[in-house]
């Protein structure tokens, strides 16, 4: 009888190492991207994909006017068939009868869209909705001499702070690929970043999104940005356009020394499976 319950225990706890062993694992996570319509809502939600990105700007529905709404699409396109609101609903409707919840990643492309999205975002925000909730957008200039406007960071971050169950996600716009195949982010872009996160009193997780080529010359200032915001279970997505210049083997040191606990991966298929990532330890199987 002692015997059998020895034995029982051996058998959970190798199991629950295993489970925390996959959650800890970031990388696991998939991403759809450009989730912006109703057909490719549907495929999305019907995939094995764990978390859905997708763009947010103040628009129209195909064919209707009236005052500007947020709607799913990337600029330049100011029209969609599929509205924030309908984005949403979709989402919440499979996750309600489905074992498995599917996140979503909202990539707020101006501080309007923002603004007028904050009632349609908050029923979903609410504790007792589960699935992941995560609000993004670019709020400070980035390399290599980003053009791009930022979103407003004081205003999406204040915003940001009135659905504390989303993780917020906030980076840098970037200027990279084509013939621009080396770069990285200064010390100055990172400590732009602290100085927000620390002014605007920050409280709650984030996720620092970071463009693959760049992020893989830039080890020493990422994990300074890392450690500043433990606090707040700060990691990394590192992320990747098709056809960007990347240092494979500097982006593999990067991860591992950050470590797969704190990274998550949207990168191409081909990107990643050149990381090879290491497997999880087998030792912890008898
Ligand atoms: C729907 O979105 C997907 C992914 O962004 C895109 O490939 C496809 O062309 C879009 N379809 C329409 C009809 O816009
Ligand atoms: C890079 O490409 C852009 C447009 O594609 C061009 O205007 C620019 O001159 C190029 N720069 C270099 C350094 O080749
Ligand atoms: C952070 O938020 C949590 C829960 O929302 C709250 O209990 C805590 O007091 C906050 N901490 C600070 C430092 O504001
Ligand atoms: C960080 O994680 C701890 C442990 O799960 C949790 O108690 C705390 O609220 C989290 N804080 C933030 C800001 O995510
Ligand atoms: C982490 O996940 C990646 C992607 O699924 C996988 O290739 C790798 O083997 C995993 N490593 C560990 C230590 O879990």
């Amino acid at each position: 009888m002692k015997m059998f319950s020895i034995i029982l225990l051996v058998v959970t706890a190798s199991l629950a190492f295993g489970e925390e062993e996959v959650m800890k694992n970031l990388t696991t996570v998939t991403w759809a991207h450009a989730v912006n319509n109703k057909t490719y809502l549907e495929a999305a939600l019907a995939s094995e994909v764990s978390m859905l990105e997708a763009d947010i700007v103040l628009g129209h529905l195909n064919g209707k006017d009236g005052p500007p709404l947020p709607i799913m699409a990337h600029p330049p396109a100011t029209t969609s068939d599929l509205s924030l609101a309908d984005f949403l609903t979709g989402v919440a409707q499979y996750n309600n009868v489905n074992a498995k919840q599917k996140g979503v990643k909202l990539d707020f492309k101006s501080i309007e869209a923002f603004e007028k999205s904050q009632e349609i975002i908050a029923p979903f925000s609410k504790p007792e909705v589960t699935f992941p909730l995560w609000l993004n957008a670019d709020i400070l200039p980035g390399p290599i001499k980003a053009t791009t406007k930022p979103v407003d960071p004081a205003k999406f971050i204040q915003l940001a702070a009135k659905h504390p169950r989303a993780v917020l996600s906030i980076g840098w716009t970037t200027n990279y690929g084509g013939n621009i195949t080396e770069g990285e982010y200064s010390r100055d872009q990172i400590g732009a970043m602290l100085r927000l996160v620390n002014e605007h009193h920050v409280n709650q997780t984030v996720s620092f999104p970071v463009r693959a080529g760049l992020a893989s010359n830039s080890q020493p200032v990422l994990l300074d940005l890392l450690r500043e915001t433990s606090s707040l279970n700060s990691s990394m997505t590192v992320w990747s356009s098709e056809g960007d210049n990347v240092e494979v083997d500097r982006l593999r040191a990067l991860i591992l020394t950050v470590g797969l606990e704190r990274t998550y991966l949207d990168v191409p298929h081909e990107l990643a499976a050149k990381l090879h990532l290491p497997p999880p330890n087998t030792n912890a199987k008898h």
